[in-house]
């Protein structure tokens, strides 16, 4: 006997539960109330649904605001520190999202509207991550659903760790051997990051690339155009503190090699 009841026991417990975390995602974000445009209404559902998943246990500081998204410091189920970016679906300049996705083959077939793009966006960022992390250090991807990126957080005391442009190089010679080292691992690995700077390269105990979200692959209509700019951004930055190598010089030895 008690089977009905037993049955509704379980499933009153599992809405309590359900209420419970809902409770906790509105009263940990305080930040939702005062941040529509980042979270309307489907992010909600979004962050809702990844929480009841385990995947965000909790969802604390932002760590930084951006152009088309915005970093938040997390915890997923496990008590393990997360990062989460949230693309703005309403803010976004999606125009020329678009127009930089539909150059990638892998996303030629992106619907032109707002969520799709900002969407396939936030899609583009975990597979580049995926691919870029098999041969650099970059943040560790660990899921997507729709504008929201879950990856490893890199930082210390809650604190993301600072970007080479805040964190002057102590060795420039040294980083700015690395960081080329690293694009030419990245394109022998099928993929330019195709917005590489001093901002999208943190300084911890290593050095990681960041920020992934324009990265294309070998194939893309723009692809050396995009390389021979991440190596003009990268040797303007460390000319200002060694002498850099001719950009073509560098760009032709990671062609040809
Ligand atoms: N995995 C991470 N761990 C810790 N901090 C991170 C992580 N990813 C991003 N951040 C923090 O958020 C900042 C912005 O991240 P990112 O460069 O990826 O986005 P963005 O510049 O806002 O992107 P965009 O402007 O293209 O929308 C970084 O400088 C860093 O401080
Ligand atoms: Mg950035």
């Amino acid at each position: 006997m008690g089977d009905i009841e037993d049955h509704i026991d379980v499933y009153e417990r599992k809405e309590e539960i359900k209420n419970l975390k809902r409770e906790r995602v509105n009263r940990d974000s305080d930040i939702f109330k005062v941040r529509d445009e980042v979270f309307d209404q489907s992010t909600r559902l979004t962050l809702f649904k990844l929480m009841n998943n385990g995947y965000i246990e909790s969802l604390n500081g932002e760590i930084a605001t951006g152009k088309e998204a915005n970093v938040f410091y997390g915890k997923d189920g496990d008590g393990k520190e997360i990062a989460v970016k949230i693309y703005r679906i309403a803010t976004s300049n999606f125009n020329k999202m678009y127009s930089y996705l539909v150059g990638d083959p892998r996303f030629y077939y992106t619907k032109k509207d707002k969520r799709s793009t900002v969407f396939a966006w936030a899609k583009r960022e975990f597979k580049n991550l995926k691919i870029a992390s098999e041969v650099i250090n970059v943040p560790k991807p660990i899921l997507t659903r729709n504008n929201v990126l879950i990856m490893e957080f890199l930082g210390k005391n809650m604190k993301a760790y600072p970007t080479l442009k805040d964190n002057k190089s102590k060795d420039p010679e040294k980083d700015f051997n690395l960081i080329i080292e690293n694009v030419d691992k990245l394109y022998k690995a099928g993929l330019i990051h195709a917005d590489l700077s001093e901002y999208n390269i943190l300084m911890g105990k290593k050095m990681y690339f960041i920020d992934f979200a324009q990265g294309t692959i070998k194939d893309s209509i723009m692809a050396q155009d995009f390389l021979k700019r991440d190596i003009e951004n990268i040797g303007r930055y460390f000319s200002n503190y060694i002498e850099v190598p001719e950009v073509n010089e560098t760009l032709k030895r990671i062609l040809n090699e």
